[in-house]
């Protein structure tokens, strides 16, 4: 037997223990070990009943991910035979909860003929965000138990449901009190069930998972939801499964959705998917730094700032139970930013995403003031005032004679020099970057700003911290616009060009957007702020001294005081939330090209993509060449969770493999042939782009340089 299983034998009971540190994941040796054991209870006559149970308590987090997309994920036995063989033994079989039963770890529950959950256990089928479906039973025995609309509600959001939900929707049969008496209330079960004579499977609860909905449900179902998928094959695969479970006999739609989970593993969609999923876990490692370095104790923070962002920041340690003081420099600020977090809170509580209770004890976690000898006692303060250098150095010269020794000192700054703020104060290997994005309650990506002399463990900690409140810290260096924003340059810039040389806003955004971006350049300017945007620009006009041509459009908006949505005029005209082209910015552009000397002309959609789309790779993997991201995969996760890009295509360095690192830079070179002045200036492939062509690399990673300066044209720009 192997010591994956803990086979016991127990007054009548065959007690299965799933033990395979640390989440019983279901790979092919697992399944192996499970299989064995299920026959050997089967075949036993001392065995009436059998218990599955996780040795450790928890269940089955599911499969084992990296087998996917590979040989390993069918090797024998595959999950959904063993399921179907479990299903068939003629004992009934008892599922024990404990914890977490995910993906095929929920899979494996469900072809158990009854289940027991306790007070904690959780229950899903996260497959969706991997691009699969449920694909060893799921999508045609959670609808048999809880009805076609449930199942599909769960699938497709691949969220968790608690113990009592499951309990209410019919996927656990029992609770049992706590945790640690779960396997006693099982063997318990088990008894009863063997007292009475049960079946070894009850009968469906929903032998027709349709019954009670109108004939066209699902095609309603579909037409509603389907705008919101874009290109997703996931979710259509979903539904293609649920109708097999409406229409045919078990067996069948078994069959059928093999076919269709094949379908979605072998797609390019789940690849990225899987990637991403990868690139998350792999962002937390911070090379050259063990986790058994100490962390600095986090109990209060401090935020300078209520405004936009201090705001949301200070709502995020709130959340997570984290007292926070919030300090403006005058009473009204302070009252503006904190009434602002209160009617945030109350959204939530209408929306029902929050109790009355939570909501209080939330806002008795903020304590507003205006004095700085209240931040004694912050271990870490994260500073969020106006972009402005000079405001910045001040209130870090005043954190430096309040704040206790050790304290962590951030800046949320977007774009500024991180370690010049850290240059003026005692203690710089204290200071760090915290860039979160807006709003900062909502946005998941966090930029860590890693400065010349940031202090390992403050490194450490502030990733850690991060993840407490539920963020996913990505690491970057010093640098004009850090990862996220630095590449947002050149993409707008040629979203700009683009507009000057004939194409329209809505042209470049539909490209954009038919790529599943959750939205074009110019929507993004307009929501972000057309004023916002031209300040930036300005506070670093050294970068596009050579060549201002692309910014003219935006400084001719800004002008004509065309700030975007909030003055309902921007690059778009807007009428509440709809939008429509303006042919002032038309006439606008075309008489800038004409004084700037640009040959207006029709411009192509693939144009519009390779230029947009191979000037934001070519900066990312300057980026990595750089060493501003550590990883290329790490480029991906601040694209995909602070700018839209689809997660489908794994961000913008995946999507980069995946059309081929040597047509892009193909692309760059035609264009620097084809756009004459403009092109010899901007399209300049990244020496690492260069590097990795000439090696026949197809994967974006560091390739060392064969001179030292061959960096240095690139760097001349961009610094
Ligand atoms: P904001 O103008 O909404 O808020 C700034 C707040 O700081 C105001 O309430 C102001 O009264 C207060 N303040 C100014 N000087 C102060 C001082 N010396 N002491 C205490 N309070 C002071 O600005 P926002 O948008 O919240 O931006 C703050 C920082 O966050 C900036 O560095 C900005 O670049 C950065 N950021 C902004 C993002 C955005 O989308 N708005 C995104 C990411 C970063």
């Amino acid at each position: 037997m192997s010591d994956l299983i803990h086979y016991r034998l127990d007054d009548g009971l065959a007690l299965i223990g799933l033990d395979r540190a640390p989440v019983n994941a279901l790979d092919q040796s697992m399944r192996a070990a499970i299989s064995e054991a299920c026959e050997r209870a089967a075949c036993d006559p001392r065995v009436q009943a059998i218990v599955l149970h996780g040795e450790r308590g928890l269940f089955s987090a599911g499969a084992d991910i990296r087998e996917f997309g590979t040989d390993a994920s069918f090797a024998e036995p595959d999950l959904p035979s063993t399921l179907v063989r479990l299903a068939e033994i003629h004992k009934p079989v008892v599922a024990a909860i404990g914890r977490l039963a995910l993906g095929g770890g929920l899979e494996l529950a469900l072809a158990c003929g009854y289940r027991i959950g306790e007070p904690g256990t959780r229950l899903g089928l996260a497959e969706i965000s991997l691009g699969l479906l449920p694909g060893a039973g799921g999508t045609q025995r959670l609808p048999r138990l809880i009805g076609v609309e449930s199942a599909l509600n769960m699938i497709l959001s691949g969220e968790q449901v608690d113990a009592q939900t499951a309990r209410l929707l019919g996927i656990l049969d029992r609770i049992a009190p706590s945790a640690e008496q779960l396997l006693e209330e099982a063997k318990a079960y088990a008894y009863e069930l063997i007292g009475c004579c049960a079946p070894a499977r009850p009968a469906e609860a929903w032998p027709e998972p349709a019954e009670g909905l109108p004939d066209d449900f699902l095609a309603h179902y579909r037409a509603e939801h389907e705008p919101r998928w874009k290109s997703r094959l996931a979710p259509r695969l979903v539904l293609s499964a649920m109708e097999a479970a409406c229409l045919l006999p078990l067996e069948e739609g078994l069959a059928r959705e093999m076919a269709l989970f094949k379908r979605a593993e072998a797609s390019r969609q789940s690849k990225a998917l899987r990637h991403v999923f990868f690139a998350e876990r792999e962002a937390a490692r911070i090379p050259g730094i063990g986790e058994d370095i100490r962390l600095r104790r986090i109990a209060k923070v401090a935020i300078i700032g209520a405004g936009t962002m201090g705001g949301g920041i200070a709502m995020n340690f709130a959340n997570a139970g984290i007292p926070v003081a919030l300090l403006e420099r005058e009473g009204e600020a302070l009252e503006r930013g904190l009434t602002q977090i209160r009617k945030n809170y109350e959204a939530s509580l209408k929306r029902g995403k929050l109790t009355a209770e939570q909501m209080q004890q939330r806002m008795e976690l903020l304590f507003g003031t205006l004095d700085y000898a209240d931040l004694a006692d912050a271990d870490l303060v994260i500073e969020a005032v106006f972009e402005k250098m000079e405001i910045k150095q001040q209130v870090f010269r005043m954190l430096d004679k309040v704040c206790k020794p050790g304290a962590i000192l951030a800046s949320n700054t977007s774009s500024l020099d991180v370690d010049a703020i850290a240059a003026v104060v005692s203690r710089p290997q204290d200071v760090i970057g915290l860039h979160f994005f807006s709003p900062a309650n909502v946005m998941r990506l966090l930029e860590v700003v890693r400065g010349q002399a940031t202090a390992p463990d403050v490194l450490a900690t502030t990733m850690a911290i991060a993840r407490r409140i539920g963020k996913l810290p990505v690491i970057s260096g010093v640098c004009f616009g850090f990862i996220g924003n630095r590449m947002l340059e050149p993409y707008a810039r040629e979203a700009h060009r683009l507009v000057l040389e004939g194409a329209t806003p809505a042209q470049v955004d539909a490209v954009l957007t038919g790529l599943d971006l959750n939205m074009g350049v110019f929507s993004m300017l307009d929501l972000a702020g057309i004023d916002v945007n031209f300040l930036i620009r300005s506070s670093n006009r050294a970068a596009s001294a050579h060549d201002e041509s692309y910014c003219r459009l935006g400084d001719e908006l800004y002008a004509m005081g065309r700030y975007g949505q909030k003055s309902g005029r921007g690059f778009y005209l807007y009428q509440g939330r709809s939008r429509q082209e303006d042919d002032e910015v038309m006439a606008l552009a075309e008489r800038l090209a004409g004084e700037l000397d640009v040959t207006r002309r029709a411009i192509g959609e693939q144009e519009i993509h390779d230029r947009c789309l191979f000037m934001l790779i070519n900066e990312g993997i300057q980026l990595l060449d750089e060493g501003i991201a550590l990883r290329a995969s790490d480029i991906d996760l601040v694209w995909i969770n602070g700018y839209g890009f689809p997660a489908h295509l794994g961000g913008p360095m995946h999507y980069a493999e995946h059309l081929g690192l040597d047509k892009i830079l193909s692309g760059i070179q035609h264009y620097r042939r084809a756009l004459g002045e403009y092109g010899e200036m901007w399209f300049r492939p990244a020496p690492l782009l260069e590097r990795l062509v000439a090696a026949g690399r197809s994967r974006i990673e560091r390739l060392p340089a064969q001179s030292a300066g061959a960096n240095l044209k690139f760097l001349e720009r961009v610094r």
